[in-house]
Formats: structure tokens, sequence, C-alpha cells
């Protein structure tokens, strides 16, 4: 069995890594890397400390408007699967990589598996969903990490048999990975936040920070709230371009590993967050988790899980985190299927169809 896999972005690497290993000894692995994330704390620290190795190609596609970014990465993509000819070609999440790697292989005839497929906040202004519908429509095994991703999918046409139900890839290397964050975390400049109580921050969604005075509101509540709980945000590059003169009272810093981002998120009081993986991370940890976004495409962090959505409205920010820092947080359970397991049951699937 030929596997080749495309990652691009952050949230791609923590959910491609536990399917690699999983793979390991049982198919012929390509890592073709778009490029789309280039900075050494945006890509090349996940490969260090998931254990991945490095990329066997990577095309340097780097940042640029939506339509150029998924041109270049089909450009680029195109010539490496007519070179390999994987059997299958695995994608992750709903980046603009994710979703150009899917469109060129189609068109090659080369199956495509998507990993997280289904999942939907039907909401068509962000582009994270245009990139789940034309991968979804396209892919030729819908691996889903929750039941409502099943539903969305049947909805839509797609053929029941195509859709496997296989967990949260994502909670695979989180749970892998608990045990020695703490001790990764320790070991650098942020081990006294350990020691205290805070919120951590991150937030990088256009529809929060592209627009300043949206932003402006919100990095006004967080330094309110810091004043209380000191707030460490760990910026996102894209935020990063946006937020000028920050109030002193937030803690900012640049993006992080993720041992050290996955042990504040367990000792954290409150995470606020606009991020996909977080809200499921949070969900896993038990940890409460407001959300600045007026959907989600992951219901079941809030139906089953830890999280809040609190929409644009940033009082309702405010009061929420005031709420929970008082301590009345919500409770949640974990989701069916986020087991750590999931992972080996999309190798097991992958050899059986390919046998
Ligand atoms: C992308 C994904 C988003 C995902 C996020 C995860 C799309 C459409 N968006 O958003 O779904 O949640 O990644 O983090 O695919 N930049 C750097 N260094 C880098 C990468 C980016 O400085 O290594 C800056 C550039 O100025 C760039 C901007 O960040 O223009 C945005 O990067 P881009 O990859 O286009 O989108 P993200 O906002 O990162
Ligand atoms: N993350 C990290 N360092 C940070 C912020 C986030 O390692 O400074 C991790 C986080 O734990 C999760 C993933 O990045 O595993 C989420 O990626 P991101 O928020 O960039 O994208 P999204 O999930 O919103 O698409």
């Amino acid at each position: 069995m030929k596997i080749a896999h495309v990652v691009g972005a952050r949230p791609n690497f923590m959910k491609m890594a536990p399917v690699h290993r999983a793979l390991y000894g049982r198919a012929d692995q390509l890592l073709i890397h778009t490029g789309q994330h280039y900075d050494r704390n945006m890509s090349d620290v996940f490969f260090e400390q998931l254990g991945i190795g490095d990329a066997d190609i990577n095309l340097d596609v780097g940042s640029a408007s939506h339509a150029q970014q998924t041109a270049q990465v089909m450009m680029r993509i195109e010539p490496v699967l007519l070179e390999h000819r994987p059997d299958v070609l695995l994608v992750y999440g709903d980046v603009n990589s994710t979703m150009a790697a899917t469109v060129v292989a189609a068109k090659l005839g080369i199956k495509v598996a998507h990993v997280e497929a289904g999942l939907r906040s039907f909401d068509r202004t962000m582009p994270e969903e245009l990139n789940r519908l034309v991968t979804d429509q396209l892919a030729d095994i819908l691996l889903t990490p929750s039941r409502d991703a099943d539903e969305n999918l049947e909805r839509e046409g797609v053929a029941r048999e195509k859709i496997f139900f296989v967990g949260n890839v994502m909670i695979d290397t989180l749970v892998r990975l608990l045990p020695v964050a703490e001790s990764q975390l320790r070991a650098s400049a942020l081990a006294p936040w350990l020691d205290r109580d805070y919120i951590l921050v991150t937030l990088h969604r256009p529809s929060n920070v592209d627009e300043p005075e949206h932003l402006r509101r919100i990095v006004g509540v967080l330094a309110d709230l810091a004043r209380e709980v000191p707030v460490l945000f760990p910026v996102h590059p894209r935020t990063r371009a946006r937020i000028e003169n920050a109030p002193p009272e937030l803690h900012l810093v640049e993006p992080l590993g993720y041992l050290e981002f996955l042990a504040l998120q367990r000792k954290a009081k409150l995470v606020i967050t606009d991020s996909g993986g977080v809200q499921e991370e949070t969900t896993f940890l038990g940890v409460p988790c407001l959300t600045a976004r007026e959907n989600t495409e992951r219901p079941i962090t809030v139906t089953c899980g830890t999280n809040i959505l609190v929409g644009r409205d940033v009082e309702r920010l405010r009061s929420e985190a005031r709420a929970i820092l008082g301590g009345n947080a919500k409770r949640g359970s974990v989701p069916e299927l986020w087991d750590g397991r999931a992972a080996e049951r999309i190798a097991n699937i992958l050899e059986r169809l390919s046998s």
C-alpha cells in the first residue's frame, strides 16, 4: 500500500502524526508539506515534538491570497502525485492545502481519504467551510470524528459506504503526549505559569482579527479580565500583524510548541479561543472554554464538552468569563471514540480497502 499524506498548516501536523505512526511498517509513506505555514514555531517545532521526522517533500508555497495559495499548491503538487502515484492520498482538516491537494488528486484518479470529514459550521463566510464542502464532495473515504459529521455527509448525499466514524485523531496525539507536556513546560521560560491561576487565549479567525474595531473590543475585554487573573496570549502570526499597542496587562508571547501549549491548556482556569482544535482539546481535558464565534463546526464540544459559544458579543465574553472564574464552570464529558485510538482504526480501514 502506497500512501501519501498532505499537510500544510499548524493544525494538520498533530492530526497527521498518529496516522503516520499507525501506518508505519504497514505502508510505503510519502509525507508532503505544502509550506502553507513556514515559521519555525508554526511548523518545524511540531515535526520535532511530534516525532514525525522531516517531510519528504516541501512545496514551499508560503502565504498569499486564497486563490494564489490554492493555485500554488495545485500546481506544485501535481507533478509530485504524477511521479509517486500513491494508492491513497490522505488529507487533513479544512485548510487551503487540504482542498487544493484533494482537487488535484481527484482529477488524477487518485483516491482521497479525508481525516476529519463531515464537520460543518453552516457558515459559508468561513474559508474553511468552503474547503470542507469541496474536499468532502471529492473524497472517496470520509473519516469522521463524531456522529454529527456522519449525518452532515449523508444529508449532502455522500454514499453511506464511503463514511467511517473513526473518532478524533487530534486526541490520539494529546493522549500520547500529555504525560510529557508538563515537564517540557517546566524546562521553559514559561514555567512560572504552572504555579499560578491564568486565562489562556488564542485568536486567529479572520472574523475576529481582520476587523480592527472588533479586535480592539475583544482585546479591551481581555485586558479588563487580566486585571483580575493573568492572561497569557500566544499570538498567531495573522493576529500579530493586526494587534497594535497591546495593553500592558496582557502577556503576549510568540506561538508556542505543541507540548508547552498543551501543558498550559491543561492547567488553565479558562481558555478563550476561536481555534477549532483548541475547542476539542479543552473538551477532552475538561477545561472550561469560551469560543469567540457565532457558530462551530464542532457542536459536540458544546453539547457534550466544556465549550460555550459566546459569539461576537464581547460583553457576553466578559460575563461568561467572570462566571467561570467565580467557580461556576460548565462540566462536560469526553465524546464517543475520542479515545486515543482513531489512527489505528484509520490504518485498519485503509488496509482493508486496499486488499
Ligand atoms: C490557516 C487556515 C485556518 C487554520 C489556521 C491554523 C486556511 C484558509 N486557513 O489560517 O483554517 O485555522 O491556518 O493556524 O487555510 N503567517 C506567517 N507565518 C507562517 C504562516 C502564516 O507569518 O508560518 C502569516 C502571513 O502573514 C499570512 C497569515 O499569517 O498571510 C495567514 O496565514 P494563512 O496560512 O493564509 O492563514 P491562517 O490565518 O494561518
Ligand atoms: N497550538 C499550539 N501552539 C499555540 C497555539 C495552538 O501548539 O501557540 C495547537 C493547539 O494545541 C492545537 C492546534 O495548535 O493542537 C490548533 O491549531 P490552530 O488553532 O492553529 O488551528 P485550527 O484548529 O483553528 O484550525
